[in-house]
């Protein structure tokens, strides 16, 4: 049996070599001729944790290939996964114009009965605007092959898709008992090893990943809420993290307080949901509460910055460590640090930017800035004299850097840590004059002399 995954980004890619990695043959397509060219060279193109080795373990195996040619792994396929993206469109609706596209070539041009699986995030419903779709794209090309359709919603973390897609805490499928069988034999290496597998409507299914991104993302906002109140009576939100995380009914995760959250996922997800919930006449509120909050929560920086200088940044040299919207990803995808460099560009602020992996995606967008002066490594961003430096993502290498150091090269200059990496007592003993952290007290060691 041939599996054809179709799209190669973050999902279809991992899906696609983690699927081979289980014994299945597969074979991915994109559109996109040059990523189809380096994979088949065992080029990885995006950065993911233990991706490029298992990309290159498979391409041997003999069990995965890739092709720019659509057609072809229709023809090839028999059980097709849809990956594609699925981006927001200005109204925040998810645009699906690619899975459908996608749905009417395979119901177009497969010669036998098949099942079309939906992998990429897409809005309730959707399945049976597919199903729909096919239906009348058979009925166009005289095609009475039985094709069904169903829903297979993945969880992978950008970072640690492979250990999540291999170590899933529970495999979804939506859709008709008798229509999922194939996919059920399709996962059992990983119920084998006692994953579950959850079998419900294809709605159901299509309900469950959005509702789980939104409640993900509304504890993120929920926590950086509390935050804004906790700075105010200089209370420590770590501390009421903890305390309630220990109440097993909230438990500990997805409350770390923060500068906002990014991504492909959260903020494209939550907004779709809003809309469909928009379109059917119902509340959102609560969606849209999470939305506002986190946009809010991203300028926190450029709010401590402008309070520490008095509004005063334009003859400013800023530091900033870290720009992918989280560690182990060089995705820049809804990055807070965007909207920081946005808002201190627009200030009149000079800026020196690091991150151990996003600089040249980084670079890409940020083109055209003549502001902005690029740094070999986190040492060398605060070498020369800087008014600030700031922390817009937790990589490892910020967290480990010696704050000695940090003391010395910094002088005066604040330190404005947007994800709370470093323990308030040990920034209090290093000699570092002013920490600015999210929801907790300030250290201010040194009165300001402007
Ligand atoms: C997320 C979901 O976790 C995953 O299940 C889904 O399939 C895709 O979306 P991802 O976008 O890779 O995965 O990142 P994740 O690790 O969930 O973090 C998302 C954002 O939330 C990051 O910007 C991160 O910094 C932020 N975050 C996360 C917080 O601010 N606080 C937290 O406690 C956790």
């Amino acid at each position: 049996m041939i599996l054809s995954v179709y799209g190669a980004g973050y999902v279809g890619l991992v899906s696609a070599v983690c699927l081979s990695s289980m014994g299945h043959k597969v074979l991915c397509a994109d559109i996109n001729k040059q990523r189809i060219t380096r994979l088949n060279h065992g080029e990885c193109p995006i950065y993911e944790d233990q991706l490029p080795e298992l990309l290159k373990q498979q391409l041997l195996s003999g069990r995965l290939s890739f092709t720019a040619d659509t057609a072809h792994a229709i023809f090839e396929g028999d059980i097709h996964f849809i990956a594609t993206g699925t981006p927001s469109l200005p109204d925040g609706r998810a645009d699906l114009s690619q899975v459908f596209t996608v749905a009417r070539q395979i119901a177009a041009q497969t010669r036998k009965d098949t099942l079309i699986v939906t992998k990429s995030t897409v809005p309730v419903g959707t399945g049976d605007q597919i199903l729909a779709l096919v239906l009348d794209e058979q009925r166009q090309v005289k095609s009475d092959f039985k094709i069904d359709v169903v829903s297979n919603p993945e969880f992978l973390r950008e970072g640690s898709a492979v250990h999540d897609f291999l170590n899933a805490d529970r495999i979804l499928l939506g859709g008709d008992e008798e229509a999922l069988k194939p996919l059920q034999a399709i996962y059992q290496p990983l119920a084998d090893k006692g994953i579950p597998i959850l079998n419900m409507s294809r709605q159901s299914a299509e309900l469950a990943k959005y509702s789980a991104n939104a409640m993900l993302a509304c504890r993120i906002s929920f926590i950086n809420q509390i935050s804004r109140i906790a700075e105010q009576f200089g209370a420590n939100i770590e501390d009421i993290r903890v305390a309630m995380g220990m109440d097993p009914r909230i438990g500990e995760y997805f409350l770390q307080a923060g500068i906002g959250y990014g991504g492909s996922c959260f903020p494209k997800d939550n907004r779709a949901l809003i809309h469909t919930a928009k379109e059917l006449g119902i509340n959102s509120a609560l969606l849209e509460a999470t939305e506002s909050i986190n946009d809010l929560q991203k300028e926190w920086v450029f709010e401590k910055l402008s309070h520490h200088f008095n509004n005063h940044l334009g003859d400013k040299t800023i530091a900033i460590w870290g720009l992918s919207f989280k560690p182990d990803t060089d995705d820049l995808r809804e990055a807070s640090s965007l909207v920081i460099i946005e808002a201190l560009i627009k200030a009149g602020a000079k800026l020196i930017l690091y991150d151990p992996v996003a600089m040249p995606a980084a670079k890409e967008i940020l083109i055209d800035s003549t502001v902005i002066t690029w740094s070999e490594s986190a040492g060398d961003a605060i070498e020369q004299p800087i008014d600030a430096l700031v922390i817009a993502t937790e990589w490892e290498e910020f967290k480990n850097f010696s704050l000695n150091t940090l003391a010395k090269k910094l002088k005066e200059a604040p330190l404005i840590d947007g994800r709370n990496c470093y323990k308030l007592s040990n920034v209090a003993s290093s000699g570092i004059h002013y920490y600015y952290s999210v929801g907790r007290p300030l250290i201010e060691t040194k009165r300001q002399t402007l």
